[in-house]
């Protein structure tokens, strides 16, 4: 995830922004930048790659500034390059931004700009905003940047400089993280925490819509109409290492935590105002094109795959193509039967899993068309599949993917409204309902993970068992591999996910007094069949785990415990499912000592095959 920062005061800025972008490293970034004011004008070095190439190309060419500000970008809009790198300016030079977030309309904005002879150096959309920023400028800095902000729509922490008005940075957030540091004739500007407690502990965190004016002795916060706001100062006691974390003991929970936000960056763009159809712009399918295709393989690792199994499911129901979903280690060698007329989908958080690369190259040599799904821009795989789709979880740091994995089931569904909307085979009204449904999937799984007391009583009493299943049927079997997987990696509890009906097909043996077993029911198709084998385990005496939509009160008869998550769609619930599995595999590790961000043997990102 981009990193933003921000100096203003006596002293030079460049040193503190360095400085304040290496506390930022940690969440991940692919280029860095600075931009600094002196003497009417501001200069900008920024450049590809680690911060220690932004710091060689400053070596000896120091731009002297007491005002400025920072950038390690996470690419989103256009590949990782110099020209793609924060920060981004106008023509003249004298207005810049550095941006986290996704500005959504920039296509039409940049579109507008251009009939207007604005010429445009980089692919972000970013650079959008500092050419709208000239072209409205009012005379009035404040006034220019509120303008701008009426028209720019999407997710976005902002930082302004103008080279008529120094003596002051603008800075505003919507659904991106921005907070104020306070000192004493200086003051500083963040997207994090860590960037700025090395210089002082006094901060205040912005909430969306908020404008705030920083000077070198005052910072004046107010709403777009003019309205002055106060903010409350708070003491940040953390230590640099939790502040890492936003005071979250683990990269993990506070991945977990980030899901909403997750959801709503990847949704972002690719909902109809309307609610009655998909978009995706990045993706030049026709219909006749789609006809084309007779088969789909969805081909990745893990969690990943995991992801794909859901997918299948989806694609299958409702655009009505057949799918094949691989592990990408199999497919290479199983010699799959695939050629022009099959669209091989791979999924991949990092980008990078060298088994799932191998197997898309494989599934291009035979013909096949490809798409990948992905959440690192410009990552091996990106660059090698036909067409990209990104999903905007922001970089994961624990090894344990959860934000990618529900960003990814996401975006299967997503695509699977896509093709049916392409191929007639959903109504809008199903469209319409699903539509509405998403749009309430971060606010729910926010409320989900503001109550997780009684998971981690689950957690604590049963994390010290050696085994565990994890039961459901369609849907909620794909949710169910995730689950044990979770439990698996970093806890250790040996956990297997069965499809539940396959149960009695031998693995009920196992099934012994106290075992526990965690039981999904979401899915209404197969809800009596799965309460059925729900009183299988129950019969032998397993502790059951019952995972259903609230007010499934049967649910609570047959189960010993019951997790309920908010009433749902059947193809929204596997997005809401999958949160209390997470975090019973998260507790359980806690309980168990392990630990939760580095589980042993495992590692991020495998490049090996
Ligand atoms: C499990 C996990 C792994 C990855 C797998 C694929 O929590 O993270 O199973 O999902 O190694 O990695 P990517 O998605 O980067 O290809």
């Amino acid at each position: 995830m981009c990193g933003i920062v921000g100096y203003i005061g006596d002293k030079q800025a460049i040193p503190f922004l360095l400085d304040g972008m290496s506390k930022l490293e940690y969440r991940g970034y692919d280029s860095a930048g600075v931009a600094v004011y002196n003497k009417g004008k501001i200069c900008i070095e920024k450049c590809v790659g680690r911060l220690e190439a932004l710091k060689q190309k400053l070596k000896g060419n120091m731009p002297e500034g007491t005002m400025g500000i920072g950038h390690t970008r996470w690419a989103t809009h256009g590949r990782p390059s110099d020209v793609n790198s924060h920060p981004h300016a106008d023509s003249s030079g004298e207005f810049v931004v550095v941006h986290n977030g996704i500005i959504e309309n920039y296509l039409g904005l940049k579109q507008d700009l251009q009939a207007k002879g604005h010429t445009f150096l980089s692919e972000t959309d970013t650079e959008v905003v500092a050419h709208l920023m000239s072209e409205y400028y009012t005379g009035d800095f404040e006034d220019t940047v509120k303008k701008v902000l009426g028209m720019i729509e999407g997710s976005y922490s902002l930082v302004f400089m103008c080279a008529k008005e120094p003596g002051k940075l603008i800075c505003t957030k919507k659904s991106n993280p921005l907070v104020i540091g306070l000192g004493n004739g200086e003051n500083f500007i963040a997207s994090d925490i860590p960037a700025i407690i090395a210089k002082t502990r006094r901060t205040f965190i912005m909430s969306d819509g908020e404008i705030a004016t920083v000077t070198k002795d005052n910072v004046w916060v107010q709403d777009i109409n003019g309205t002055p706001i106060s903010k409350k100062i708070f003491e940040v006691n953390w230590n640099a290492e939790a502040a890492e974390k936003g005071g979250f003991e683990h990269f993990m929970l506070k991945e977990i935590y980030e899901q909403p936000k997750a959801m709503r960056d990847t949704m972002l763009g690719r909902l109809a105002k309307t609610n009655d159809a998909v978009v995706f712009s990045e993706l030049n399918w026709t219909p006749e094109e789609l006809k084309g295709i007779n088969k789909i393989f969805i081909v990745a690792c893990g969690t990943a795959y995991h992801a794909g199994v859901v997918g299948k499911y989806y694609i299958e129901q409702m655009a009505r193509i057949s799918v094949e979903v691989d592990i990408a280690s199999e497919f290479r060698y199983r010699l799959p039967i695939i050629d022009g007329n099959c669209l091989c989908i791979v999924i991949s958080q990092s980008g990078e899993t060298i088994d799932t690369l191998e197997a898309l190259k494989e599934a291009k040599r035979l013909g096949a068309r490809t798409l990948a799904v992905t959440n690192v821009v410009g990552s091996s795989i990106a660059r090698e599949a036909d067409q990209v789709v990104y999903t905007y979880a922001g970089p994961e740091i624990a090894v344990a993917s959860t934000k990618a994995y529900t960003t990814q089931l996401l975006i299967m569904l997503l695509l699977s409204m896509y093709i049916a909307q392409l191929r007639n085979t959903v109504t809008v009204d199903r469209l319409q309902e699903l539509i509405v449904g998403i749009r309430e999937i971060p606010e729910q799984i926010h409320k989900m993970l503001e109550n997780v007391e009684q998971i981690k009583i689950f957690a604590t009493k049963y994390g010290s068992s050696e085994d565990a299943f994890f039961l459901g049927r369609s849907l909620d079997y794909a949710v169910a591999l995730e689950g044990a997987l979770k439990l698996k990696e970093i806890s250790y509890i040996h956990a297997e996910a069965y499809a539940a009906g396959e149960l009695k097909h031998g693995t009920l043996a196992l099934i012994v007094e106290g075992v526990p077993v965690i039981v999904l029911a979401t899915q209404p198709d197969v809800y009596e069949k799965t309460i059925s084998n729900l009183q299988e385990v129950k019969a032998r005496d397993a502790v059951v785990i019952g995972i259903g939509m609230e007010g499934d009160k049967k649910l609570a008869q047959h189960a010993d415990h019951v997790i309920y998550i908010p009433k749902t769609d059947k193809y929204l619930a596997p997005l809401e499912a999958v949160l209390p599995l997470q975090l019973l595999a998260y507790y359980a590790a806690l309980t168990r000592g392990c630990d939760v961000d580095k589980p042993r043997n495992l590692a991020k990102s495998v490049t090996v095959e």
